[in-house]
This record gives C-alpha cells, sequence and structure tokens, in this order.
C-alpha cells in the first residue's frame, strides 16, 4: 500500500515536470498514459476515452493492447462513469452488469471523469487490470489527481481535443 503511494507521488511528480506549460490535452493524455501504464505494475490497459458527441466516447492516446474504438455512455464501467461523473472502481468486471470486454483477461477495472476547468465532461481515465481487486482507495484519489490536471490543461477550442 505504502509502496504504491509512493509510486504514485514519484510518478505525479515526473508527469507535473514532463506537462509543464503543455496546452495540448492530446499531448497531455499521450503522457499521463505513458508514465502511469509504465510505472503502475497492475496496470495492463491504461487510456483515455474523450467525449467526441453527444453520449458517445472514442478512444484516446493509450497503451496495453487494442482497445474498443467507440463507447456509449450507456453501457459498461466507462458509460457508468460519464454518466454519474463519478469514479467508478470494480473489483470484479464479471459482477458489472454491462460491462463491455475489449480483452477478455481484464478482471478489474477503474474509470475516472475527466471535467475540464468549466465543469465539462471531456473524457474519462479508463484502466484495467488482469489482476481480481486491483483498484482501491490509493488509486482512487492518485487518478483523480492526474485527471484534474488534465482537466486543466488546455482548452476545449484547440485543435483535435472534442
Ligand atoms: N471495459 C470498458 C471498455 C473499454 S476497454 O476495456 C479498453 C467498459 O466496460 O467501459
Amino acid at each position: 500500500m505504502a509502496e504504491k503511494q509512493q509510486t504514485y507521488e514519484r510518478t505525479i511528480r515526473h508527469i507535473q515536470n514532463l506537462i509543464a506549460g503543455e496546452t495540448d490535452r492530446i499531448a497531455v493524455m499521450a503522457t499521463v498514459v505513458c508514465e502511469l501504464h509504465h510505472s503502475l505494475e497492475t496496470f495492463d490497459w491504461t487510456g483515455f476515452y474523450r467525449v467526441v458527441a453527444p453520449g458517445l466516447l472514442k478512444v484516446g492516446p493509450y497503451q496495453g493492447g487494442h482497445g474498443c474504438l467507440e463507447l456509449s455512455f450507456d453501457r459498461g464501467v466507462c458509460g457508468a462513469a460519464a454518466r454519474t461523473r463519478q469514479t467508478q472502481v470494480v473489483p470484479d468486471v464479471s459482477a458489472f452488469p454491462g460491462h463491455i470486454a475489449c480483452s477478455t483477461t481484464t478482471r478489474a477495472e477503474i474509470v475516472v471523469p475527466v471535467l475540464d476547468s468549466g465543469g465539462e465532461l471531456i473524457a474519462v481515465l479508463d484502466v484495467d487490470s488482469n489482476q481480481l481487486g486491483a483498484f482501491d482507495e490509493v488509486d482512487r484519489i492518485h487518478l483523480e489527481a492526474i485527471c484534474k490536471m488534465v482537466g486543466q490543461a488546455g482548452s476545449a477550442s484547440e485543435p483535435g481535443v472534442s
């Protein structure tokens, strides 16, 4: 537990240094998923889904095996996070009604909403693990802090950001 917390704190410092002054959200998202995916050993798929139309998420920067290209707000863990704007911690995806399996090896997920500085939902961060019960409060607190940084970087009017 303490070790994971230290890893997050170190990773957040790296991310802050790497994205300082960057206003392009895709560049920020790509940097965040790279740093997280290679720092936290239980992360098997790490990526953003961006809001591209009402009720529709499209895959953004990610690391891991190939991810679903589109997800709708009305299904799955990402959909629940987008609809409720609340972090979803799912210890066992087989017990989550409507879970969308992009990979058959996924056992647990955490999905964190990303809100811009005006409070508008712009994306969700989806992390999948092949280990049951992989995610806890330590993950939630640190991933929410990272998503806050992403939401505050750049503006919605920039090219390539929906
Ligand atoms: N598991 C997600 C779908 C996305 S993939 O796992 C990358 C969900 O149920 O929302």
